[in-house]
């Protein structure tokens, strides 16, 4: 393989998806090149921003397999013309199945808006409103057959003054989109490595992850 590559999964919008593209705007040291977009949504606003990028694409319809493993089997075969390095769920909302994470194994990262452990699932910003808490933020993870439970690579947080929930949502974005792009590129240049369950970040050990201050 000449140059390192990322596959990235969605099911709607996409803005994260774009902060990935959006790197090749700004310095070749954090460019990421991306080999093929998947979605299990066909009308994923995401993939008329791949297409529009010349990125390959492909989507697969959960309702016409029997079972998650024959639907993420069915991603397996697909994603085999296709040489990446690495795996970015950004947004993509459905569970993996055991069998899809073991082909990939600590290959595959997740974007989760929330403070990780706390608020794994679904409706995080609600949860953050209805408990009032002083801190939400964004966490990128390696993924294992948990929900939102593999090793914490790093995270980015803010004080909440308004409990507001299109406007934490939209303050999440803002520190996803600057999150998930760098820890993209600190992956591509080896800056973080994630060898015998143990996760180094130039150099440095983490156990929970590290803060990402922007
Ligand atoms: C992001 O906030 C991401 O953290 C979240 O979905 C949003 C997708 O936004 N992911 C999850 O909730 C995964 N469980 P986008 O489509 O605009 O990138």
């Amino acid at each position: 393989m000449s140059s390192f590559k990322i596959a990235v999964f969605v099911s709607g919008n996409g803005s994260n998806l774009q902060s990935l593209i959006d790197t090749k705007k700004i310095s070749n040291e954090h460019s990421l090149d991306i080999a093929v977009v998947f979605s299990n949504n066909k009308d994923a606003l995401a993939l008329k921003r791949a297409e529009k990028n010349n990125i390959p694409f492909f989507t697969l319809d959960p309702n016409e397999f029997n079972s998650r493993e024959d639907f993420d089997e069915a991603i397996i075969d697909k994603l085999k013309i296709f040489d990446f390095n690495l795996l970015v769920l950004a947004g993509y909302m459905r569970i993996l199945s055991e069998k899809f994470i073991e082909e990939y194994e600590n290959k595959i990262i997740n974007l989760h808006p929330s403070l990780l452990p706390k608020y794994p699932g679904l409706n995080t910003h609600e949860k953050i409103i209805k408990n009032k808490e002083i801190y939400h933020g964004a966490t990128v993870h390696f993924v294992d057959s948990g929900l939102d439970t593999g090793q914490i690579i790093g995270f980015s947080k803010f004080e909440v003054k308004n409990y507001d929930l299109e406007l934490l949502e939209q303050k999440v974005h803002e520190l996803e989109h600057k999150l998930l792009p760098l820890i993209c590129s600190l992956i591509k240049n080896g800056e973080i490595k994630f060898i015998d369950r143990s996760l180094t970040i130039s150099g440095q050990n983490y156990i929970n992850g590290k803060e990402f201050i922007f």
